[in-house]
């Protein structure tokens, strides 16, 4: 068998004519950037997240980066977040002039340890940046207490966990502002490049509408110093087709999860932990396993793709070593970067697929293929 770590022809097959429909009705009317589509869709998602603002935007990072420069957090400024995640977490804080602090991350979550945030507030801490990884919105009660407490604001990287929930509520609706990127493998991706800033503060969505448009209300007139990051009509068009089945998507996801989770029960391989409270929409299905590398050879051996999700914490990449950090100050991320792999995960992922993957790997650890519990 042949199953890859993610398969976009699977989800492109039954809604391929409503989006090249919508495309053609796109290109018919040559209106590309900042149409109809972005910004019926910048209402969809919002509301779809229960915040009052969408903003569509170039991409996760671009998200990322204008909601640090509309708060006004730059040099000399410190935003707290975590190094595993994906580069542009912190790149973001970076391209802002801010600095980026560390946290470790919860063994059984990989999740931002909430425990140490306030250790880590200084007099230079202007806001919390948890990242929502792979579909898991990280425990916001703590998280939103220490923001109060000092008058921080709270940016989600919520990129990876489109319709997650935490308490009941949205990622997109936890913090001041989240960042969602529609990158094409995620949860609800494009067919391009695309992101969104999702808020319920005015002020700041009208600051964001113009940083992504060249500082600009009025073409041509310029109030602020911005940056060409606009969401474009065809981007839109595709994701506005596919909005209305992500949460179907997301809930298949889950139920994929759940029954790698029973064929891996007792395995040598630690599985996800799903915390109460939560719904997670496993963008990712992420298990760790000390012998990791040997492991993923023998899975691509037998046909299964894998993903690492990610090899190196950015506190250890050579771009961010001028902030200092050394190898075993951040001791779970550390361990988790040598250990954690990517099983594949999409909604249309079948029961016989997920068999073969999870045999696969108890036949690696030598151990008896379970039949489905769940
Ligand atoms: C956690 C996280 N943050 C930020 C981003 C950046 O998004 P983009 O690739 O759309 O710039 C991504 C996605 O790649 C991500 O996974």
């Amino acid at each position: 068998m042949n199953i890859p770590l993610v398969d976009l022809r699977k989800q492109y097959d039954p809604l391929k004519e409503d989006i090249l429909q919508r495309m053609s009705t796109v290109l018919d009317g040559m209106h590309l950037f900042l149409g109809e589509n972005v910004q019926a869709l910048e209402g969809e998602f919002a509301a779809f997240c229960g915040a009052s603002h969408g903003i569509g935007v170039g991409d996760g990072t671009d998200a990322l980066h204008l909601i640090i420069r509309a708060m006004g957090i730059g040099p000399g400024d410190e935003v707290i977040t975590v190094a595993n995640t994906f580069v542009a977490t912190v790149e973001a804080i970076v391209l802002a002039g801010a600095t980026p602090v560390f946290v470790d991350i919860d063994p059984q979550t990989h999740l931002m340890d909430v425990q140490q945030v306030a250790d880590a507030v200084t007099a230079r801490t202007r806001a919390i940046l948890p990242v929502h990884l792979y579909g898991q919105p990280v425990d916001m009660a703590p998280v939103q207490e220490i923001a109060q407490a000092h008058g921080l604001k709270i940016i989600e990287d919520a990129c990876q966990a489109h319709g997650a929930e935490y308490r009941g509520q949205r990622t997109g609706s936890l913090g001041d502002a989240a960042a969602f990127s529609f990158y094409y493998s995620k949860n609800l991706g494009a067919y391009g490049e695309g992101g969104m800033v999702v808020t319920s503060d005015d002020d700041l969505a009208e600051r964001i509408r113009m940083l992504r448009d060249h500082g600009s209300k009025e073409r041509y007139y310029h109030d602020l110093v911005g940056c060409n990051s606009r969401l474009d009509e065809l981007q839109a068009a595709v994701l506005r087709a596919k909005l209305p089945h992500l949460s179907a998507w997301n809930a298949l996801r889950s139920e994929h999860a759940r029954a790698y989770s029973a064929l891996l029960a007792e395995s040598s391989a630690v599985l996800p932990t799903e915390m109460p409270d939560v719904r997670h929409v496993y963008h990712l299905y992420a298990i760790r396993v000390p012998q990791r590398d040997a492991l993923r050879a023998r899975l691509q051996e037998r046909g299964v793709g894998t993903g690492i999700h990610y090899p190196v914490p950015i506190h250890l990449q050579r771009a961010y070593a001028y902030l200092g950090y050394q190898g075993g100050d951040l001791p779970v991320t550390e361990s988790a970067a040598r250990e954690i792999l990517s099983l594949p995960m999409y909604p249309e992922l079948a029961d016989d697929e997920i068999a073969y993957v999870a045999d696969a790997v108890r036949e690696f650890f030598g151990e008896k293929a379970l039949t489905r519990t769940a």
